[in-house]
């Protein structure tokens, strides 16, 4: 199991509570999503934390798999589903390099927030593109901390090693549409609310 699992557990409950701390910003990446859903859908969202992203979205679709590695989102993922009876999402403990499954089973697959926190995003983008249908679509979110706060290439490692920061990576927007485009993926819709906030893009896996 991946070490960041400890420290997303200890936080778990707090990040539950947080607001959204941009609403605006984070009702258009949902409406955005949507359009690209259908009822037919298998989805898989990775790093879904507690689950409140896939829960919006399940109405829409046949079926969500949702994964995180830290059990104590999951397990507060599950009490929101059963809470708000949802059951066409299944929520499991499992990391993005773990997930074990045959090829081309998704029609999208999102990532929100979660490639700047591993190690290796390219891995983890040829691992989406493998699990993608042809013409299915990824969907991410992600702080390029490269554009803005390139510090944090000295920080975060601190950070990392005292426990108080997760693994977090430093790159540039353009290093991530790079490194989508490289993976195989076709760049559809690409947005960032404003400087310094999170990327946001629609790539899609040629038919
Ligand atoms: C910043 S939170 C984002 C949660 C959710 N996607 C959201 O947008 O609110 C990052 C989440 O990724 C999970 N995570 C970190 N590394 C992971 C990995 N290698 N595989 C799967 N999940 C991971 C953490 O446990 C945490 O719940």
């Amino acid at each position: 199991m991946n070490s960041d699992s400890k420290f997303w557990d200890r936080h778990a409950a707090r990040y539950a509570k947080s607001p959204i701390s941009d609403e605006d910003s984070y009702q258009q990446k949902l409406k955005i999503t949507r359009e690209y859903l259908r009822p037919d859908m298998e989805l898989l969202e990775f790093g879904c934390g507690t689950g409140s992203t896939a829960l919006v979205h399940a109405p829409l679709v046949k079926h969500i798999r949702a994964t995180d590695i830290s059990l104590k989102m999951i397990e507060i993922a599950r009490a929101k589903a059963n809470a708000q009876r949802v059951t066409n999402v299944d929520f499991e403990v499992a990391a993005i390099d773990d997930l074990n499954n045959p090829d081309e089973t998704y029609d999208a697959v999102l990532g929100l927030s979660i490639l700047h926190l591993l190690e290796d995003r390219d891995a983890a983008i040829s691992r989406v593109r493998a699990m993608l249908k042809p013409g299915g679509v990824f969907v991410s979110s992600t702080a390029c901390l490269g554009d803005t706060m390139k510090f944090f290439k000295l920080i975060g490692p601190l950070g990392k090693f005292f426990g108080l920061l997760p693994v977090i990576r430093v790159f540039t927007v353009q290093d991530l549409v790079a490194s989508l485009t490289h993976g195989g993926f076709e760049i559809e819709h690409q947005w960032q609310p404003g400087k310094g906030k999170s990327v946001f893009i629609v790539a899609r896996k040629p038919a």
